[in-house]
C-alpha cells in the first residue's frame, strides 16, 4: 500500500485539543466501570495500583501517542508505516494501528450498549420513577431494562446513529462548542451528589474502602484489570490518541497537555467512586454488583434527595454526552484510515464503519438474557456471556499489548532526535525523565504485570 500524505485539518487551538481529549477520556469508564471493578477487587488496593498505572504506564504512552501522531500526521495506521519506514524498521508496523483499528471498533460496540442504559434512565428518571425506590425496586427496574433485548436495541441504535452523525460531520464543528460546556457541569452535578454522599453517614467507610489497602483482596489478574482500565480510562492503545495528537497544532507541550487530561479523567473515576460507595453501604448493598452498580445505586439516592428528579435526570444526560464524545472518539481511527487510504468522505466512512459497529452491538444486546451464560475468569464469575468475553478480551488482552507496542516503538524505533524535538528539547529533565521511562520501566512494568497474571511468574 502506497503512503497517502498528510489530508486532515487540525484542532483550532490547544484547548480544543485538551476538550477532545478531555471528552474521549471521560466517560462510561470513569463513572461506570471504575466503581464496579473497584469494588468487585476489593477497593483500595485495586486503586492504589491504578494510579501507579495512570501515573507509570498510562500517562507515558498517552505523551508517546500524541507524539507519534503528530510527528506523523496521519492516521495510526499509516503513522506507524510511515514512521518505521524513515526509520529503516519493519514494513510490519501498521498491522499494530489495524489491531487498533480493530480493539476499538469491538469496544464502541458494547460501549454503546451501555451508553444506550444511560439514555433509557434519563426517560425513567425524568419521569420520576425512582421516587423513593429502595434498593430492591431499583434493582428490579435495572434487571427489567437489561433482560428486555428489543430495549437494548432500539437504544443501542439511537446511540449509534448519535455518534455516527457526529463524526460524518467532523470533529470541529459541535463535538468541541459541546464539551466546553458539559465538561464543567459533570463536574459541578458530580459535587452535589458528593454532598449527599457526604451526609449518608457512611461517607468515611467509603474512603476506608477506597483509600486503605488490602494486598490481601487483589489477585495478580486484578492487577492486570487495574493496568487494562488505565489504558481503558485514558482511551489508548487503539489509536484514539494517535489520531487526535495528528491534528495537533505544533509549538504544543505535549507533556503539559497529557498531566491536564490525565489528571482530570482521573479526578473523575474518584469523585464517581467517593459517591458511589457511601450509597452503596448505606444502603447495604454488596459491593461487587457488577455492570449494574451504578444503575442500581444512584437511583436510590436520586430518589431521595430534594430536587432529585431534577439532579437525576441531568446526571444521566451528562453521563450519555460522556459516553458519546468518547464513542466519537473510538470511531475516529477507522474512519480517518477509510478517508486516507480509501478516498472515502468523512460522511461515508461514519456509515460504513457505524453500521458495523451497530451490528457487532447486538452481541451485547443479547449478552443480558438470551444468550447469556457464564463462565469464570481468573476465579472471578462472569454471568454476562459475550459482553464479559469482549471486556476482558479487550481491556486485559488487546489494550495492553497494543500499550506495549506503542512503548516499543516510541522508545526504542523511533530515534532520539525524533521524539526530543516532539517533546521540546532533548536537554530538559522532563524529557530525560519520560525517556527513561517509556524506555525500561514502563516495558518492564508492563511485562511483569501480564506474566504474573498469566501464571508464568
Ligand atoms: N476512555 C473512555 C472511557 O473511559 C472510553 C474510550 C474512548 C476508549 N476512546 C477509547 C477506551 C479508546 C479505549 C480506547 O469511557
Amino acid at each position: 500500500m502506497s503512503d497517502p500524505g498528510q489530508v486532515h485539518i487540525q484542532w483550532s487551538s490547544r484547548l480544543m485539543f485538551v476538550l477532545a481529549a478531555t471528552g474521549s477520556a471521560i466517560g462510561l469508564g470513569n463513572i461506570w466501570k471504575f466503581p464496579y471493578i473497584a469494588g468487585e477487587n476489593g477497593g483500595g488496593a485495586f486503586v492504589l495500583i491504578y494510579l501507579l498505572s495512570i501515573a507509570l504506564i498510562g500517562l507515558p504512552i498517552m505523551m508517546a501517542e500524541v507524539l507519534i501522531g503528530r510527528h506523523a500526521r496521519r492516521s495510526p495506521v499509516n503513522a506507524l508505516r510511515e514512521l518505521a519506514r524513515r526509520e529503516g524498521a519493519s514494513g510490519l508496523w501498521w498491522v499494530v494501528g489495524f489491531l487498533g483499528i480493530a480493539s476499538g471498533l469491538l469496544i464502541v460496540s458494547f460501549y454503546s450498549v451501555i451508553a444506550g442504559w444511560t439514555l433509557a434512565y434519563v426517560v425513567r428518571m425524568a419521569a420520576g420513577v425512582f421516587n423513593r425506590v429502595t434498593a430492591e425496586g431499583a434493582d428490579s427496574i435495572f434487571s427489567a431494562l437489561v433482560s428486555d433485548p428489543e430495549r437494548l436495541l432500539a437504544w443501542h441504535t439511537l446511540f449509534m446513529v448519535m455518534t455516527t452523525l457526529v463524526v460524518a460531520r467532523g470533529v470541529r464543528s459541535g463535538l468541541e462548542q459541546a464539551v466546553k460546556i458539559l465538561v464543567p457541569a459533570l463536574f459541578l452535578l458530580l459535587l452535589i451528589l458528593l454532598a449527599y454522599a457526604w451526609q449518608t453517614g457512611q461517607f468515611g467507610r467509603g474512603v476506608a474502602f477506597l483509600f486503605t489497602p488490602d494486598f490481601s483482596a487483589i489477585t495478580p489478574a486484578g492487577v492486570l484489570t487495574a493496568m487494562g482500565h488505565a489504558f481503558f480510562s485514558l482511551s489508548l492503545a487503539v489509536g484514539t490518541i494517535m489520531v487526535y495528537g495528528s491534528y495537533l497544532p505544533a509549538g504544543i507541550s505535549i507533556g503539559r497537555t497529557s498531566i491536564l487530561i490525565a489528571f482530570l479523567d482521573t479526578l473523575v473515576a474518584l469523585m464517581a467512586a467517593l459517591v458511589i460507595f457511601p450509597i452503596v453501604f448505606v444502603n447495604g448493598l454488596p459491593v461487587g454488583e457488577g455492570p449494574g452498580l451504578v444503575f442500581q445505586t444512584l437511583p436510590i439516592a436520586f430518589g431521595q434527595m430534594p430536587g432529585g428528579i431534577v439532579f437525576g435526570t441531568l446526571f444521566f444526560v451528562l453521563l450519555a454526552v460522556a459516553a458519546w464524545t468518547s464513542s466519537v472518539s473510538l470511531l475516529e481511527p477507522a474512519v480517518a484510515w477509510m478517508v486516507e487510504n480509501r478516498g472515502a468522505s468523512r460522511g461515508n466512512a461514519a456509515v460504513w464503519v457505524g453500521s458495523l459497529v451497530w451490528l457487532l452491538g447486538i452481541l451485547t444486546v443479547m449478552s443480558f438474557s438470551d444468550w447469556a451464560f457464564e463462565f469464570e475468569f481468573a476465579g472471578k464469575s462472569k454471568a454476562n456471556g459475550l459482553f464479559d468475553v469482549m471486556d476482558i478480551l479487550t481491556s486485559s488482552i488487546l489494550l495492553p499489548l497494543g500499550g506495549l507496542a506503542v512503548v516499543l516503538f516510541a522508545g526504542r524505533v523511533l530515534s532520539r532526535e525524533v521524539v526530543a524535538s516532539q517533546l521540546g528539547g532533548r536537554g530538559g529533565f522532563g524529557f530525560r525523565l519520560w525517556y527513561l521511562v517509556i524506555r525500561y520501566i514502563t516495558p518492564l512494568g508492563m511485562l511483569l504485570v501480564f506474566f504474573r497474571a498469566i501464571g508464568v511468574i
